[in-house]
C-alpha cells in the first residue's frame, strides 16, 4: 500500500484521537517532514485531518471522493454500473464513455469523474465542473432502440434524476424540457446524451450527467450565476455525492429495465408529472429557427408537440425553451 493511503488507514483506525508524526514515521521508517508532506496531500484530496505542535493529526473526517470501489460495493443489483472507472480529472466523462464504446465496453459502464477540465453541455456550451464539488458522470448504454427512440433514454434519465435528488434532499425539483432539472426556476442538473448509429439499430448511446451538488452559490461563474444553482445552495445543506450517484443510477437502472419490458408509455407519464410543461406558452430556441406557441403534448417518441399561433402543428427535437407569460419572456437557458 503506498504510504499516504498507509497513513490514512493509520488515522482512520483512530479517528477522532491525535497521533504524533514522530510515531507514525517510526513505525513507517518516514520522516517528520515526510509524514506532512503525505498528509498536505490526503487534505488536498478533500480528508479532513487537524494538525497540532506537539500533538501530531487527528483524522476528522473521509473526504467524499466518488470511489469505484465504493459504488460498486453500494450498486451490487443493478446492470448499470456494472463496471465503473472513477477517475480523479478528465476533459469530459462523455468522451471518455464514447472512447471506452469505441473499444467494445459493455451496456451500463459508468465514468465518473472527481473534475472535469472541458465539460460539455448541450449546444457547445460549457459545464461547469469544479473538483469534488458536484457530480460529472456518464453511462454507456447499448439499448436495442432504434436511433428515432433515443430521445427516450434522455427523458428516461431526467424522470430518474428528478426523483433520486427529491429522495435524498427533500427537494422539490421539475424537469424542463428536454433534460434540465430545476429548483425554483435555477438549474441544478444537465443531462447531455451523445449517440452513435448502426444500420437501423442504436450502436451506444452516452448519457451525460452533471449534477452541482456542494457547489456555492458565489462559487458559480458570472455568465451563468443567475440561472445556475446547486442543492448546496437551495437547501443550505451539503451531500454525499456518493449516496446521490446511486441513488440516481439505482432510479436509472429500475427505468431501463422498465423500459425494457412495458415501454417507454409509464416513463413518459412520470416525465409530464414532472415537468408540468403541458398547456404553457413557450418560446423555443431550436439550432435553425425559432418557434412559438403552446405545448400540446409530448409524443411517445419523447418529440415535443407544439401548436403556434395559427394552429400549426411542430415536431421539437431538442432547443432552449423559455417559458411566456403575456408574452413576455420569463427565463431563459444555460
Ligand atoms: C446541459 O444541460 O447542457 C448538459 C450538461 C451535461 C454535463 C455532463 S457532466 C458529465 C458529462 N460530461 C460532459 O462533458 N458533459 C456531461
Amino acid at each position: 500500500m503506498p504510504a499516504k493511503d498507509n497513513i490514512l488507514s493509520l488515522l482512520a483506525a483512530q479517528r477522532g484521537a491525535w497521533v504524533s508524526g514522530e510515531s507514525m514515521g517510526r513505525d513507517m521508517k518516514l520522516s517528520r517532514a515526510a509524514i506532512w508532506k503525505h498528509v498536505r496531500k490526503l487534505r488536498d484530496e478533500g480528508h479532513r485531518i487537524d494538525s497540532a505542535r506537539k500533538k501530531g493529526y487527528r483524522f476528522e473526517e473521509a473526504a467524499d471522493l466518488l470511489s469505484s470501489a465504493e459504488l460498486s460495493r453500494a450498486l451490487v443489483a443493478t446492470a448499470i454500473g456494472r463496471k465503473i472507472f472513477s477517475i480523479p480529472r478528465t476533459e469530459s466523462t462523455n468522451k471518455i464513455a464514447k472512447e471506452l464504446a469505441a473499444d467494445g465496453a459493455p451496456d451500463g459502464t459508468i465514468v465518473v469523474a472527481e473534475e472535469q477540465t472541458a465539460g460539455r453541455g448541450r449546444r457547445g456550451r460549457f459545464w461547469f465542473s469544479p473538483v469534488r464539488l458536484g457530480i460529472y458522470c456518464s453511462f454507456l448504454l447499448r439499448p436495442t432502440l432504434t436511433p428515432a427512440q433515443a430521445p427516450q433514454l434522455t427523458l428516461l434519465a431526467a424522470v430518474a434524476l428528478a426523483e433520486a435528488i427529491t429522495d435524498v434532499t427533500q427537494l422539490n425539483v421539475t424537469i424542463k424540457w428536454p433534460n434540465d432539472i430545476e429548483a425554483d426556476g435555477r438549474k441544478i442538473a444537465g443531462i447531455l446524451t451523445e449517440i452513435s448509429t448502426g444500420m437501423d439499430l442504436i450502436d451506444y448511446v452516452v448519457v451525460g450527467t452533471g449534477i452541482n451538488v456542494n457547489i456555492p452559490r458565489d462559487a458559480f461563474p458570472q455568465e451563468i450565476s443567475e440561472r445556475a444553482s446547486s442543492l448546496l445552495a437551495e437547501t443550505r445543506r451539503t451531500y454525499s455525492r456518493t449516496s446521490i450517484l446511486q441513488a440516481y443510477v439505482e432510479r436509472f437502472d429500475r427505468n431501463y429495465r422498465l423500459l425494457g419490458v412495458a415501454g417507454f408509455a409509464p416513463i413518459l407519464a412520470r416525465w409530464k408529472e414532472l415537468s408540468s410543461i403541458i398547456g404553457k406558452r413557450v418560446l423555443i430556441d431550436a439550432v435553425s429557427s425559432t418557434v412559438e406557441g403552446t405545448v400540446k403534448d409530448i409524443g411517445a417518441d419523447g418529440v415535443l408537440l407544439l401548436e403556434d399561433a395559427a394552429g400549426a402543428m411542430h415536431r421539437v427535437f431538442s432547443g432552449d425553451i423559455s417559458f411566456l407569460s403575456g408574452g413576455e419572456m420569463i427565463n431563459g437557458a444555460y
